[in-house]
């Protein structure tokens, strides 16, 4: 899996890219079908929804799950990032984020790198995002919204918040996502099962509740260049993993929804 110079010239302009059907519906399929068991045992990494007290998130899978430590070395999302960033990376952080049926709650407008600079020290805006879909996510089930060239401008200010959701985040304000908006536009970034995003640390995103009966689990991989890694160590590890190994991708070429567990 190779980026086109088209799609590496969009990434730049944009801040993201949309490519739908990179992994197969049974991939996707299989990776869903480990969570039940993965929200239900116990670990600090699974955090849930204030009011509903689902799982909104579950950290640091692929030290939990042997499909997900596959996943954070597969080639279809390691050679994009090692050809955006050509340098070693380590596992900065790994997760799916639910938004379940009914009861998923709002991400914030927020940047990534807000957070990654403010809570990890993390000196510049060079980690990536990359995200695989585990359902179909469309207009209704809380996609995420992108403001398309909104990390042209760097770090904006942000402000902590802790009572919007269970989990602490460093948000835009307001009035600077209209300015953005009015600007640039909101694309809300939709797909199929198997579609992977990849977007960049200071693109402003968020995403709205999902009131729809279809739940939209989405897996994220954030990866940093070592040479840009934390200089603190407020979190716990699975919100900032303290391994800086850089990620050999894998070889044999296996694909995740064929393999045994
Ligand atoms: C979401 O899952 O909707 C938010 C994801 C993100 O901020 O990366
Ligand atoms: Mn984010």
């Amino acid at each position: 899996m190779k980026l086109s110079t088209a799609e590496l010239r969009r990434l730049e302009r944009q801040g993201f890219l949309i490519l739908p059907d990179l992994f197969s519906e049974a991939e996707a399929d299989a990776l869903a079908a480990r969570l039940p068991a993965l929200f239900a045992d116990g670990h600090p990494g699974n955090i849930v929804e204030r009011a509903s007290g689902a799982v909104r998130t579950a950290m640091g899978l692929h030290l939990r799950d042997d499909l997900y430590a596959r996943l954070v070395r597969d080639p279809r999302l390691i050679a994009p990032a090692r050809q955006i960033r050509p340098e070693p990376l380590y596992v900065q952080q790994v997760k799916v984020n639910v938004k379940a049926a009914f009861s998923g709650e709002v991400w914030q407008w927020h940047y990534d790198f807000a957070t990654h600079h403010a809570e990890d020290g993390v000196p510049r805006p060079l980690a990536l995002n990359l995200h695989v879909f585990l359902d179909d996510v469309t207009d209704v089930n809380g996609p995420l919204y992108f403001i398309p060239g909104s990390h042209a401008y760097g770090s904006h200010e942000t402000r902590l918040d802790t009572e919007t959701t269970s989990y602490p985040l460093w948000v835009v304000d307001e009035p600077l996502v209209r300015d953005l908006a009015d600007a640039h536009g909101i694309v809300a970034a939709t797909g199929g099962k198997g579609t992977v995003l990849v977007f960049v640390d200071t693109l402003v995103h968020g995403s709205p509740v999902n009131m729809s009966p279809w739940d939209r689990a989405i897996f994220s991989l954030i990866v940093n260049p070592v040479s840009n890694a934390y200089r603190e160590t407020n979190r716990p590890d699975h919100k900032h993993h303290r391994d800086l190994t850089p990620i050999e991708p894998l070889t044999d070429g296996g694909r995740l929804g064929t393999r045994a567990a």
